[in-house]
């Protein structure tokens, strides 16, 4: 068939979307397009601490749940996003003293990780998320405070003894080009692997806006990861413009969809690339940042825009 995902798959690649539980539960045209043009998805928020231990030790787990039966219904391979963040973590976790911090930190991820270890459609983790800042300086977050950044390291222990058939991985935005921020997370990997701590996967989010330019050398730092032995997959793809959309800024984006479709194809190590959202109609975009908007490759109609057809293509092609 003439689907993302089916191009996708013959090329060795997924293709995937963020999803969210509300449209997923309520609305068939929502859920067509999930099934029938991804063979990945990524919980938007219902794996995230919040919503998964939002008192301490009392576990909820309906929304991601809900999230892994869509998969398992529908062929797809899911990405676990986030075991360990600074944000959408309850205030129960900030407010502990370092021992307990560490203790709840590695009873979460036991609890989270371990309840889909056996499943076959759960295949990676954000283990930590956006561990650093611009500069590529360590991250000021409650966890970097308490713990310094010695959490990393045992996150990710913890994580391979929760699940240790799941590739486990690092993600951030702004180091899908190579900068500070970028060379930062490619020095940590390098020390990480270095020390034996089980790292598998570098994750490039991708928020990317057009009136801020394509990153330079994104292939290239896709490579340098690949080099030190470690997996890189697009996590979050999505790219805002100033609205309204116009004919131009679409041709923008789409060229910047392709661009990064095929930076990934180019990489062997780079197993795949995930949308964050589909529709326009639900996007974190215009809640985050005012007057933009228009971030993904169907419009607010399920219409396909020109940066699905660029996907499409970039996939298809050659
Ligand atoms: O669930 C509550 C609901 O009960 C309440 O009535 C409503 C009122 O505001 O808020 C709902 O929570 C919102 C939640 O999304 C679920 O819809 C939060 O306010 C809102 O802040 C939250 O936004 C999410 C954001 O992460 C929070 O950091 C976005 O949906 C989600 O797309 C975004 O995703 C992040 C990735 O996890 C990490 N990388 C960046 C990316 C974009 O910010």
């Amino acid at each position: 068939s003439d689907t993302l995902r089916a191009h996708a798959e013959a090329r060795g690649k997924f293709i995937g979307t963020a999803v969210a539980t509300s449209p997923l539960a309520n609305e068939s045209a929502y859920r067509t397009i999930a099934a029938s043009e991804f063979n990945q998805i990524t919980a938007e928020n219902a794996m995230k601490w919040d919503a998964t231990e939002p008192s301490q030790n009392q576990f909820t787990f309906s929304g991601a749940d809900q999230i892994m039966a869509f998969a398992e219904a529908n062929d797809q391979q899911v990405h676990g996003h986030t075991l360990v963040w600074h944000s959408q973590t309850p205030s129960w976790v900030q407010n502990l003293g370092a021992d307990a911090m560490r203790s709840a930190m590695q009873n979460h991820i036991a609890r989270v990780a371990g309840r889909y270890a056996s499943n076959p459609v759960l295949k990676s983790w954000d283990v930590v998320n956006e561990v650093f800042e611009e500069n590529g300086s360590m991250r000021n977050s409650f966890w970097y405070q308490k713990l310094g950044d010695s959490y990393i390291a045992d996150a990710f222990r913890y994580a391979r003894a929760a699940d240790p058939d799941a590739e486990l991985c690092i993600n951030d935005y702004n180091v899908e080009g190579i900068n500070a921020k970028s060379t930062a997370m490619y020095n940590l990997v390098r020390t990480l692997k270095a020390q034996g701590v089980p790292i598998d996967c570098v994750g490039l989010q991708s928020h990317l806006a057009i009136q801020y330019g394509f990153p330079g050398q994104v292939q290239e730092n896709i490579q340098r990861f690949a080099d030190l032995g470690v997996n890189v997959r697009i996590t979050e793809i999505d790219i805002r413009m100033q609205m309204p959309r116009d004919a131009t800024k679409d041709a923008t984006q789409a060229t910047y969809y392709t661009n990064m479709v095929k930076a990934c194809l180019a990489v062997t190590r780079c197993t795949g690339i995930t949308i964050w959202g589909f529709t326009d109609k639900y996007s974190w975009v215009p809640d985050t940042f005012s007057g933009q908007g228009a971030a993904l490759i169907y419009d607010e109609n399920y219409g396909r825009k020109p940066a699905y057809t660029a996907v499409h293509d970039a996939l298809a092609g050659g």
